[in-house]
């Protein structure tokens, strides 16, 4: 296998060519509401809002039962009791299913996928109970929700800008309303140099910047020995200790990196029009395979995907043969402790069946053909 099939980078990863294209995405972004304040991850940005929305001790947060753990452990880290809530089949909150706790503040909707929606009937729900509405786009920087433009349903709304931008950490809190003072230490010189080693070895180890690719790649072959394989294993059981440790909280309130400042201003029209050509060539390449389908259908005009969720209905050997073959996907497998088993959750189904199949600007495209070969030999076989 050639090396640039190896692993495939599941997040963006700076190359020169993320220097070209126009500036602006053609998209609306949650950087385009009025108020925004650039934290560390997305994670940190949950965390703010936390704390901007004045969220004690022994209040309530409702939180999706589809999850990747770092959307709740800012929760529980801001001292919300967490009250999980079923999915509809769209990903959105089954709002007749749901019953508030006494003292619950907050409600965290997803835009999942990258695929944003329509908040209305949730933001009537929210009015209706007067509970904020935390609008989550940690997969959706761009696009336009329904209505709205992306993050504007939200009282506030919160972003991953590492799932977007080639930084190695990012988050960004936004509002249309001005957002609370909050204190945050800055970043020390270790960190702003850390952040250019982080870029410069992600590239080279990726092969993205032609001319320097091989002096980069000896020095840091000196620096980290040689390297290692990662081994993809199935999630056990954590402890809510365990989960609150593994989400890695430590930089939530410190501010983030001068680079990944400057890097949120690269041109946004390549990132967009790479992740929707992905989005096509992995739904085109799962339309007519046994046993799988794409989950949410054609891509949406106005859309930047994150991922293109695949239903898959024996999904175990399958994600097993992708992570061994380097693929990159991801699966929401990892349940924080105490979510019930609710009556018909699509999120249930999810944490199982659906893979998500990332689709971000610096993949390449024959790192997508072998994603769907693998796809391919694995449900024909
Ligand atoms: C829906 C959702 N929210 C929040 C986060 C946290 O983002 P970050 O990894 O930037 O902390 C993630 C990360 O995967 C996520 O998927």
């Amino acid at each position: 296998m050639a090396s640039h099939l190896a692993r495939q980078p599941t997040r963006p990863t700076f190359g020169w060519d993320n220097l070209s294209g126009a500036a602006a995405a053609g998209l609306p972004a949650v950087d385009d509401l009025p108020h925004t304040r650039l934290l560390t991850s997305g994670r940190a940005a949950l965390f703010a809002a936390m704390k901007a929305l004045g969220v004690q001790p022994g209040d309530s947060v409702l939180a999706p039962s589809y999850h990747c753990p770092t959307l709740v452990a800012p929760l529980r880290a801001a001292g919300a009791a967490v009250q999980f809530y079923p999915l509809g089949p769209d990903g959105l909150p089954a709002l007749d299913a749901i019953e508030p706790a006494p003292r619950t503040r907050a409600i965290v909707v997803m835009q999942l996928f990258g695929l944003p929606r329509s908040l209305a009937g949730v933001r009537a729900w929210c009015d209706a109970r007067g509970v904020a509405l935390v609008e989550d786009c940690a997969h959706s920087f761009f696009g336009q929700a329904g209505e709205r433009p992306v993050g504007h349903w939200g009282d506030l709304a919160t972003a991953s800008v590492s799932k977007f931008f080639p930084v190695s950490e990012g988050g960004l809190l936004a509002g249309a309303r001005p957002l609370p003072a909050q204190t945050l230490q800055p970043a020390g010189a270790k960190q702003q140099v850390k952040a250019w080693v982080d870029l410069l070895e992600r590239a080279s180890e990726q092969g993205r910047l032609a001319g320097l690719n091989t002096p980069l790649g000896a020095l840091f072959r000196l620096k980290n020995g040689p390297p290692r394989e990662a081994t993809p294993g199935t999630p056990h059981a954590m402890s809510e200790p365990e989960m609150m440790a593994d989400c890695d909280l430590a930089r939530s309130e410190q501010a983030p990196t001068a680079l990944t400042r400057r890097l949120l201003g690269l041109p946004r029209e390549r990132i967009v029009a790479r992740r929707r050509a992905h989005y096509e060539t992995l739904y085109g390449g799962t339309q007519n395979l046994p046993g799988a389908r794409p989950l949410l259908g054609a891509l949406p005009v106005q859309a930047a995907p994150y991922v293109m969720p695949l239903w898959v209905d024996d999904a175990e050997p399958v994600y097993a043969a992708l992570r061994a073959a380097g693929c990159a996907v991801f699966r929401w497998d990892r349940v924080w402790p105490g979510v019930p088993d609710f009556h018909d959750d699509h999120g249930a189904r999810w944490r199982t069946h659906v893979l998500q199949l990332l689709c971000h600007q610096d993949l390449s495209e024959p790192m997508l053909a072998h994603t769907c070969a693998v796809l391919n030999q694995t449900l024909t076989r």
